[in-house]
């Protein structure tokens, strides 16, 4: 499939869609907390992308039973909110998806709830890192290989594992749209960057190996050596200067 070019308006649209989903993600920065369930957290989360006149992006996308993705500590990303309490330590990652007016927005991010580890501190920083790198180069002229090596460089400066079964992708009218944006790989690869692409950039990086499986329940990827994960994502387009972050609130 070919990459769809959106217009200003189009644009100003997801700019909206974008909108939801940040204010969303602030208002879980403000209410996570301990012993909270991630079913509980979820419910929050639909009324509150609902109340803003949006549809939750994610719920019944391929048979996705929820409006937020939510992944503790190894799992990495797509966790099916549930009976899972959130404790004190723990790394929250809660990713969110709106559509407004037939337009889609995507952004995560991961919470530190209570006091966390070292390493997983550094987790989070190095990972916010990767995104702000990759953003960075979603510049017209630069090639799509521009991002993923600068997330990659980030990543690996620190001996992080990248995840590579996951990548970002192009969005629109539809969630997933191409080009899919890797989180590694050459510089000098895949398609030149045009004005009005918009991609959502979304790093996954792990502690320990950049291996991952699913879990039983067919959507949970979580780390194959159990150590803990991070995501964070934009939803971003190329203008003729600076990237445009849409997922701003
Ligand atoms: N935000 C995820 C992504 O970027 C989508 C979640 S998959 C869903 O690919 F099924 F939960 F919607
Ligand atoms: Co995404």
């Amino acid at each position: 499939m070919a990459i769809v070019l959106k217009t200003k308006e189009e644009i100003e649209i997801m700019r909206r869609a974008g909108q939801v989903v940040a204010r969303t993600l602030d208002m879980v920065a403000k209410t996570i907390g301990p012993g909270q369930t991630t079913g509980e957290l979820d419910q929050v989360i639909e009324e509150f992308i609902r109340d803003q006149g949006a549809i939750p992006g994610f719920k019944g996308y391929h048979g996705y039973p929820a409006s937020a993705c939510i992944s503790i500590d190894e799992e990495v990303v797509h966790g099916i909110p549930g009976k899972r309490v959130i404790r004190e330590g723990e790394i929250v990652s809660v990713d969110v998806g709106s559509i407004m007016e037939g337009f889609y927005g995507d952004s995560a991010r991961t919470f530190a709830v209570g006091e966390i580890s070292e390493s997983k501190a550094r987790l989070l920083e190095n990972t916010q890192r990767c995104l702000a790198a990759g953003i960075d180069k979603a510049r017209k002229g630069n090639r799509l290989g521009h991002i993923s090596a600068a997330v990659q460089q980030v990543a690996e400066s620190e001996g992080f594992g990248i995840v590579r079964a996951l990548v970002g992708h192009g969005i629109g009218r539809n969630m997933h749209e191409d080009p899919q944006v890797p989180n590694f790989g050459p510089k000098d690869s895949g398609p030149v960057l045009k004005v009005g692409m918009v991609l959502a950039i979304e790093p996954m990086i792990n502690i320990g190996t950049y291996k991952v499986y699913t879990k039983p329940d067919g959507w949970t990827y979580v780390t194959e050596d159990g150590l803990p994960s991070a995501h964070y994502e934009h939803t971003v387009t190329i203008t003729e200067n600076e990237p445009d972050i849409l997922s701003l609130p």
